[in-house]
């Protein structure tokens, strides 16, 4: 263990020590009108993240996982062109993301069907979809991991030419803009976003939103983040809570200032280890790869790949560096959705997850500190 303090993955009360008087003015406010639960903080914030998104409608809801939820129930309801899912339809998305892009579609009565990604990407591509593609695919739920924006033109025309929707996973993505500037989550019929304390825009607890351009749908998903209430007390169709707390709307609207800012230290650190690291990458590229650079990315996290990826977690561990495999398992193995999706062999998705290291990247990381991971990872090959 060396004699300089730990480098952590990510170091909230690091990042939230300046903005006290912010927070402390939030919870007052909230203590102060004594609403809890929706209301004007959340009314507020969701104005607030539609202007800064512009976007037309933003859904504060409880989660990221209530957030596609919502959304996957809201596509199931009514006999209107927005009615276009139905139970049992088949849903193409990714092996390789947290759990809840899978749950999601699962809890909503659909079908997850996995498509292995494009190889040396983190994803898989519009080939890979239109391979996997049955006459039972409705859907598509395309994951902006990592911070890393999709490009989803070609993903979007294919849904288009098929008739099916597509759904943006951004819960790992605010922040993360298309060539043309527009925010992830404005391709498909909606965005999903989380508001998880480690995501780029974390509250004090967990949260999440839903964007959309489609005044129907957004009519609907906030329908359904109320048990399905139409009218007061009128429920005739399956909903949930998935309400947003104000308090967590409160802290969020403190915080959205900031945002740009810890964007902008993310996006430094990146380039900075790009930089520093690519010669390495580039004489041994069997023991380092690098993430792809991707304009817009909003770098939730720094995901490097090795063939030797457990020597370097223990190295950079040893140097007193934390680390992280997002995700050491894919989802096509995992026993909560395995059973209910056809089996499939992803071998790209289950080396991935054999390969990567996700390296601190969040804000407040000092010069020093970056010069620290550097010299670590070089150190440890
Ligand atoms: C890609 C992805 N989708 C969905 C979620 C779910 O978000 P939440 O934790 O807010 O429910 C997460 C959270 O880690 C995520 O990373």
């Amino acid at each position: 263990m060396s004699q300089h303090s730990q480098i952590v993955s990510f170091d909230m009360v690091r990042l939230l020590q300046p903005l006290q008087d912010e927070l402390h003015a939030a919870l007052q406010r909230c203590l102060s009108h004594g609403t809890f639960v929706l209301g004007p903080e959340v009314l507020a914030f969701e104005a607030q993240l539609a202007h800064w998104l512009d976007v037309p409608h933003v859904i504060g809801v409880s989660s990221g996982t209530d957030a596609l939820l919502a959304t996957f129930l809201a596509l199931q309801q009514g006999n209107g062109d927005l009615a276009r899912l139905k139970p049992g339809d088949e849903v193409l998305t990714t092996p390789f993301s947290f759990i809840s892009s899978a749950t999601s579609i699962l809890r909503a009565g659909l079908r997850p069907v996995f498509v292995d990604l494009q190889p040396g990407c983190f994803y898989p591509g519009v080939d890979e979809f239109a391979q996997a593609w049955t006459p039972k695919t409705r859907a598509v739920l395309a994951v902006h991991l990592f911070g890393e924006p999709l490009d989803l033109i070609q993903i979007n025309k294919l849904c288009v030419s098929r008739r099916a929707v597509l759904v943006e996973d951004c819960a790992q993505a605010i922040g993360a803009t298309h060539s043309n500037d527009r925010p992830v989550g404005t391709t498909g019929v909606a965005g999903c976003f989380s508001f998880f304390p480690a995501k780029n825009l974390g509250a004090l607890g967990d949260g999440g939103a839903v964007i959309t351009t489609d005044e129907t749908l957004a009519a609907r998903v906030r329908e359904k983040r109320q048990h399905g209430q139409a009218l007061r007390y009128q429920f005739d169709h399956l909903g949930g809570n998935f309400r947003l707390d104000a308090l967590q709307a409160a802290f969020l609207s403190a915080l959205l200032p900031h945002l740009d800012t810890w964007i902008a230290e993310r996006r430094s650190n990146a380039a900075y280890y790009t930089e520093h690291l690519q010669q390495l990458a580039r004489l041994r590229p069997d023991l380092l790869k690098l993430p792809a650079r991707t304009p817009g990315h909003a770098w939730n996290q720094y995901v490097v790949r090795s063939s030797e990826r457990n020597k370097l977690r223990a190295a950079l561990q040893a140097a007193g560096i934390q680390t992280q495999i997002y995700y050491p398992t894919a989802l096509h193995q995992q026993g909560a959705v395995a059973s209910a999706s056809p089996p499939a062999s992803l071998p790209l998705a289950e080396k991935a997850c054999r390969e990567v290291l996700a390296l601190p990247i969040a804000p407040g990381m000092t010069q020093a500190d970056r010069e620290r991971v550097v010299a670590a990872v070089k150190t440890a090959f």
